[in-house]
């Protein structure tokens, strides 16, 4: 704010004597408070690039531009979690309300803009057989033990039988990277893969596309692995 007034200050003599110059302020470049910002790539790459990729993909967290996502994820689940952030991991609130930036306008504008963008259509088919993005709709509490099963049929070729990496894809069991990440990104992780990096969905990662509750068991025993920290608590 300061920097931008002192901005209009040394502009000011320019406005008096330099009219019809080059460099008269056009009434299109007028500064625009970022809470007025309502162009989608604007906000996306203001707010969100440097984390989910430039392109929605290839960033360090989960590929916003995943097609397969975007049909899974219900505007509300990305409404949500766009406005309250991830406790315990690096997804920052964006609301206002919640100590953000980003006005309810603007939020509504990323989450409708994702598809807009990003979304191609998928079959109805597929959509209706997959298993449930969300965890509040995951269904019965899994099973590490079977988990830890699942996981050996259908994850060990990449990460190895116990979860602790190949030359094709590497550990996901250290605790360090468990502590940092929720199990609503393991489960979508789970489902949709990382098809940027090379990891497949849930219908290409075994011999058959993965059943619901197989999904639900892995993410539970990946989850059992976490070392629990003291002070705080990773509920969701
Ligand atoms: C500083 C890094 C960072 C920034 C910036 C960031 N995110 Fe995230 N985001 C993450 C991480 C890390 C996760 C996974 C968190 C977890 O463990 O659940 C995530 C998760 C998400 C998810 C949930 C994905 C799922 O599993 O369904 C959505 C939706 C999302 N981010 C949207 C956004 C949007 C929209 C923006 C910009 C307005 C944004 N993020 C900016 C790091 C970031
Ligand atoms: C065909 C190989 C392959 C298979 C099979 C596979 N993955 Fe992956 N996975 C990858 C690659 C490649 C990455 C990218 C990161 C890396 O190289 O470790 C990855 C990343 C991940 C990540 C971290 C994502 C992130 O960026 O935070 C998780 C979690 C994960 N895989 C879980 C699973 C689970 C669970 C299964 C079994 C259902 C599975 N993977 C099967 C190749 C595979």
């Amino acid at each position: 704010m300061i920097s931008h007034r002192l901005l209009l200050l040394c502009m000011l003599p320019m406005l008096w004597c330099c009219d019809g110059l080059p460099g008269k302020p056009d009434p299109a470049n007028r500064y625009i408070r970022p809470t007025e910002v309502t162009n989608f790539d604007t906000l996306y790459s203001m707010n969100c690039s440097g984390c989910h990729g430039a392109e929605g993909k290839l960033g360090p967290a989960v590929p916003l531009a995943d097609p397969m996502y975007l049909a899974l994820a219900s505007p509300i689940h990305i409404e949500e979690i766009t406005r309250n952030g991830v406790a315990g991991t690096t997804m920052p609130a964006f609301a206002i309300e919640a100590g953000g930036t980003l006005t309810d306008q603007q939020i509504a504008i990323i989450a409708r803009g994702l598809s807009t963008r990003w979304g191609q259509p998928q079959s109805a088919e597929v959509v209706a057989a997959a298993p449930p993005l969300a965890v509040s709709q995951e269904g019965p509490p899994g099973d590490p033990e079977r988990g830890a099963a699942h996981f050996r049929t259908f994850c060990g070729s990449c990460h190895g039988p116990e979860g602790r990496g190949t030359a094709r894809a590497g550990s996901i069991v250290e605790p360090p990277y468990l502590g940092l990440v929720s199990n609503q990104n393991l489960r979508t992780n789970t489902i949709i893969g990382r098809r940027d990096l090379g990891m497949p969905d849930w219908r290409q990662v075994g011999d058959r596309p993965m059943r619901p509750q197989e999904v639900t068991d892995i993410v539970a025993w990946l989850a059992s692995q976490r070392v629990p920290r003291p002070s705080s608590s990773m509920a969701n």
